[in-house]
């Protein structure tokens, strides 16, 4: 069985539809601890709930950014871990990591990638006017939210949207997309071609 963690810094509402989806036998693999960049977050309680052990730690209180890696890295060597999934995790990991940690790496982003990378995704798109916008699970890469595409989805702008409905109908698409990310990636059928993902079904 894979081992998988999942790496959060806030709410944790992406954490809790995988842990549902997991708990619901919707995939299977082993998740030996939950990585949290904050310890006030919300996430962090949602964890405990489903008892899997929650690991703090915070770039902020260790010495360098050097540091607050290796302490993750150890851990990953020290559980196996195969897929971290980034679901909120507000922190740029460095090419350090990169060359460390040689197992897939899946972050959740609230846009239609390559459009809007970065924070406040989904502000950005409804104050340029997009029709469309949406979401987009990505292996994740040195680039910040470039890597390539495993699953995408749209959800249509109405004229009658605020920044709160767009970002919530585009959340709730999130809480489908990355649970099904896992569910491919664990079952091998992503395949890559260069940048392309394809899936084999
Ligand atoms: C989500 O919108 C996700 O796309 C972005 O950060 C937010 C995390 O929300 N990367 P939550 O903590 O999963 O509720």
């Amino acid at each position: 069985m894979k081992n998988i963690s999942i790496f959060i810094s806030g709410r944790g509402s992406n954490l809790k539809s995988i842990l549902d989806k997991w708990k619901s036998g919707y995939f299977k693999c082993s998740i030996p601890f939950i990585l949290s960049s904050n310890d006030k977050a919300y996430g962090v309680i949602i964890a405990k709930k489903f008892w899997i052990d929650v690991q703090i730690i915070d770039p902020k209180l260790e010495k360098s950014k050097d540091e607050f890696e290796h302490k993750i890295i150890d851990l990953l060597k020290k559980h196996n871990i195969d897929l971290i999934v980034l679901a909120g995790f507000m922190v740029v990991l460095s090419k350090n990591f990169f060359k460390n940690y040689k197992g897939d790496i899946i972050n959740i982003h609230p846009s239609l990638l390559p459009a809007f990378p970065g924070l406040n995704s989904q502000k950005r798109a409804y104050e340029y006017g997009v029709k469309v916008s949406g979401c987009t699970v990505h292996y994740v890469t040195e680039e910040i939210d470039g890597g390539p595409i495993i699953i995408q989805d749209a959800v249509v702008c109405k004229d009658s949207d605020s920044v709160d409905t767009l970002t919530s109908r585009i959340l709730r698409k999130e809480h489908t997309i990355l649970p099904k990310a896992i569910k491919l990636i664990l079952e091998g059928k992503i395949v890559r071609d260069g940048r392309r993902i394809l899936i084999n079904e």
